[in-house]
Parts: structure tokens; C-alpha cells; sequence
């Protein structure tokens, strides 16, 4: 369905998210003629350059991240029509006259500000903004992520936004919201009977949730040298997706009911303080080794060749939640960069049945695994026991029944920013944190990063291209249990 017609300014227009996420899935939704209007999309930058050179930009950024096969000539050059472009240093509060002039009335058009540049100019950016008197009662702002550093950081930049943008209009995004699978992962809890009354802790024995990146730091290493994984992954993503495994089932998924049954999830996760941050954590860094048979270099290398950093590229993590649904089940988190494959999973792993009617000889009973894969190969699979066919004696099998998403759903599903970028547009806030979300999900990260400071527990190398350090294995292993991959 097309949205309401929008002026849609992107703070960092030029910047690497912008040209790699943002631009692509514009052109994606103007070509399914859900951009409709005079819509336009107005990049900020502070580079001096013509509104031509910048269409010359985003063509480039097109030409790489969209196939050609999508690339219909006429959608290219109707897209790139809707792009403008003004030079502006947004920090300062002069020269806001281009922007102002290139913005149509507040009343005739959404207007969304976009910040897609570095946390610490949020404030900054939405004040100016204010005195330029370029923000009404209507217009929406899309705060990306990271949130701040820590609790402290997001307060303030929570603050700092909150006197410009009343919290119904702050749309603070991420993007593992807006994955197909991600969503899924509602429909397959609350749209079947079948899950629903087997999921908490009589019927599960644990969790397990794996994001594993096969690439490093990708030029990032500034940034990602300052945050690491447990800042970068875990704080928002990861919570996330815990928060979707774990909530109760929400009354709808209107505004803010489902960010109400998210919030008990994050304010139920027990701390993980100094005493047990060893048991419980796993630091991991890379060093050189091989990816798809290629050699890489290591995480310092990456860094321009400095010999230390104390910044993790690999965390695990057991967790739990402390309430009636979860009591005795752990949450296994795990992320990290230069693993062997690209590959998002989370693993239901269900209790063993009580008792075997079989016996020894027909085979060991293994229990009911439900893997919901969230990328790449976006796809569903309930491993049961099943006879194998034969005469003879009875023997049995774990198989998966499998669905795949590609095999069941032949045309192409958005990126994860289209819909989000649409869902601004409507106004509707239901797939973003909430401030109160963010605060929580930082107490709990802020924990951690106190008690590794404390305990002076430092990052173990792991060769590009390994599941990590020994450590994260033993982190089951202790428990006897192991990592989906690995069985
Ligand atoms: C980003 C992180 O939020 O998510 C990156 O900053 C990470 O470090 C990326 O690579 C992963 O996203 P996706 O959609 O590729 O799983």
C-alpha cells in the first residue's frame, strides 16, 4: 500500500549506512510504487558537493547493492529524481536556510528527520533543528543505532532528544525489527496452537541464539574498536530477539503492546555481576586465519597493525530470566566476527521425553530441536523421531521437517530497512524501542562491562574463521550441553 506523501531528510546522506541500507531501500519501495507523490528524500551532509553529484553517488551505491535484474532503468531514474541534496554542517546553528527552503510545509507532507550519524551529534542535530523551526507537532525522528556508549550516554542523548521530539515521534530503530524471519518468529509462536503451550520450562531445556558474521570489521574499526560486540550486537539486536523468544503473548501487536510484555522480559534478566562474570561470559578477539579457504588478517591488523586492544569481536553468554515461564532455562547468546559462515539461528531445544518405550537398541532417542533460521536460508526445522523404514528390528532417527522460506515464498521479501523506513513513515512505532527499553537493555550490558573492568577478564584469541575460543564450548560444555553447530 502507498504511504502518505514524505520529505524524508537523511542526517550522514552520504555516509556508508545511508548508501548501503537507506538508498537501496527507497529505490526498492519506490519500485513497488509504494513511494508516491512529490515524496522526496533530502540528504545532509557536510561535503560541498551538487545535488548531480549526489545522484551520481547513490547510482553508484545502486549499481553495487542492487541486483541488475532489479534495476529497471525507468524506477532508477524516477528514484533518483526524488533525491536532493544540502550541504550543511548540522552541528552549528547557521546555515540552516537550504534545508529550510527545501523542505515543503509541514502540514501538506510527513516530514521524517533521519539521524544516521554519530550518537554524540543527536542532541545537537535536534536542537538545531528546533531553532531553525523546522520541527512541528507532526513531524518523526529516526534515532540509529548505537544509543549512546552506555546507560549514562543514552539517558543524555534520551534527554537531549526528548525536549525536541515528544517519545510517540522518536522512532529509535533496529534493524533486526524489520528481518522477515524476525517477524516470523511472532507468527510462528502466536499464529500456531501447536508451540505456544510447550514454551517455558517445563517442556524446554534451554535456548540458544547465534549471529555469526563471517566478515571482520569492515573499515569500521574506529568505531567497533570503542564498542565491541557486546556493545554492538548484544545491547540491541540480541536483547531483541530475547525479548521475542521469551515475552508473553502480547494482547496485539498495536503500539505499544508488544514493547510492554519486551520491557518485563529485559527488566526480568538476572545481572551478571563480577562473582560469576567468568562462568557466565566468554571474551573472544580474533587473529589471523582463513574464511572460505582465504586468508584473513586479525583483528589488530585490522585495527592499522596496533599490538593490543581489549575490544571483544566474539561474546557468549549465559543467561537467565528470573521469572515463572523461565525459571531453570538458560539463554545461550553468542556473536561473533570471522566465524566460519554467515549464519543467524535460534535453537529451541526441548527436554528429553521421560521415558523410552523403545529400548537400548533401537537408538538413542534425541529430543525435539526447533531451529528457526533467521539469515541466510531463512527457513524452520522441528527435528522428531521417526522409525527408519525397514524390517528388522525397530530403529529409530532424528529428521527434520523443514520449511524453507525460499522453496515455500517465490517472490523476492523486503530488506529489513524497507519495511522499518515505511513503518516511520506511517507513523507506526510498534517495531522500535521504546526509551525505557533502551535503558534497560543498558543496565543489564552496563553490568557486564563493570564486571569484566573488574575482574580484569580480557578478550581470548581465536583464529579467523573458528567458532572461538575453546571457552565458549566449555560454557555448554559445563552444563552438558553444546552448541547447535557443533553436534
Ligand atoms: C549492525 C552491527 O548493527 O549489524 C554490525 O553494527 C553487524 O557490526 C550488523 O555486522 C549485522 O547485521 P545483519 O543484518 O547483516 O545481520
Amino acid at each position: 500500500l502507498p504511504v502518505p506523501p514524505f520529505d524524508f531528510v537523511v542526517f550522514g546522506g552520504t555516509g556508508d549506512l545511508s548508501l548501503r541500507k537507506l538508498m537501496p531501500g527507497l529505490f526498492y519501495r519506490e519500485a513497488d510504487r509504494q513511494i508516491i507523490g512529490d515524496s522526496r528524500i533530502i540528504a545532509v551532509s557536510r561535503t560541498d558537493q551538487t545535488v548531480g553529484q549526489f545522484r551520481n553517488q547513490v547510482a553508484g551505491a545502486l549499481d553495487r547493492y542492487v541486483p541488475a535484474a532489479d534495476r529497471h532503468p525507468e524506477v532508477v531514474e524516477r528514484f533518483l529524481a526524488r533525491l536532493h541534496y544540502v550541504a550543511l554542517d548540522a552541528t552549528r546553528g547557521e546555515g540552516w536556510g537550504d534545508l529550510r527552503d527545501a523542505l515543503a510545509p509541514a502540514e501538506e507532507k510527513v516530514r521524517v528527520f533521519y539521524l544516521a550519524t554519530s550518537p554524540s551529534l543527536f542532541g545537537a542535530i535536534c536542537r538545531n533543528l528546533k531553532d531553525a523551526g523546522l520541527v512541528s507537532d507532526t513531524c518523526r525522528v529516526v534515532l540509529e543505532k548505537p544509543l549512546g556508549h552506555d546507560r549514562k550516554s543514552a539517558q543524555a542523548i534520551n534527554e537531549e532528544v526528548g525536549a525536541v521530539f515528544p517519545e510517540e515521534r522518536i522512532f529509535r530503530i533496529d534493524h533486526y525489527l524489520g528481518k522477515e524471519s524476525v517477524q516470523n518468529l511472532m507468527v510462528l509462536r502466536f499464529g500456531n496452537a501447536l508451540f505456544e503451550p510447550l514454551w517455558d520450562s517445563g517442556w524446554i531445556d534451554h535456548v540458544q541464539i547465534t549471529v555469526a558474521e563471517s566478515i571482520g570489521v569492515e573499515g569500521r574499526a574506529e568505531y567497533y574498536d570503542r564498542a565491541g560486540a557486546l556493545r554492538d550486537m548484544v545491547q540491541n539486536h540480541f536483547l531483541q530477539l530475547l525479548c521475542l523468544v521469551a515475552m508473553e503473548p502480547p494482547s496485539s501487536l498495536s503500539e505499544d503492546t508488544m514493547r510492554n510484555e519486551k520491557i518485563k522480559v529485559l527488566r526480568a534478566l538476572r545481572p551478571i555481576g563480577a562473582a560469576e562474570v567468568k562462568q557466565k561470559t566468554v571474551r573472544g578477539q580474533y587473529r589471523p586465519g582463513a574464511v572460505d579457504g582465504k586468508p584473513v588478517p586479525g583483528y589488530l591488523e585490522e585495527l592499522g597493525g596496533r599490538n593490543q586492544s581489549n575490544t571483544e569481536t566474539l561474546v557468549s553468554i549465559k543467561c537467565e530470566i528470573d521469572n515463572w515461564r523461565w525459571g531453570g532455562v538458560p539463554f545461550y547468546l553468542r556473536t561473533g566476527k570471522r566465524m566460519p559462515t554467515r549464519c543467524s539461528e535460534i535453537v529451541i531445544q526441548f527436554k528429553a521425553i521421560p521415558h523410552n518405550v523403545f529400548g537400548k537398541g533401537a537408538g538413542e532417542l534425541a529430543a525435539n530441536k526447533l531451529v528457526i533460521r533467521l539469515q541466510p536460508d531463512e527457513g524452520v526445522r522441528l527435528s522428531i523421531m521417526t522409525k527408519v523404514p525397514g524390517p528388522g528390528g525397530l530403529r529409530l532417527r532424528s529428521v527434520p521437517l523443514n520449511l524453507s522460506y525460499a522453496e515455500a515464498f517465490k517472490d523476492r521479501y523486503p530488506e529489513a530497512y524497507e519495511r522499518l523506513l515505511m513503518d516511520v513513515v506511517r507513523g507506526n512505532p510498534a517495531l522500535f524501542m521504546r526509551r525505557d527499553e533502551v535503558d534497560a537493555a543498558w543496565a543489564w550490558i552496563d553490568t557486564i562491562q563493570a564486571a569484566w573492568v573488574e575482574t580484569d577478564m580480557k578478550p581470548e584469541p581465536y583464529s579467523a574463521g573458528s567458532w572461538g575460543p575453546i571457552s565458549s564450548a566449555l560454557l555448554l560444555a559445563r552444563d552438558n550441553r553444546s552448541w547447535h553447530d557443533a553436534e
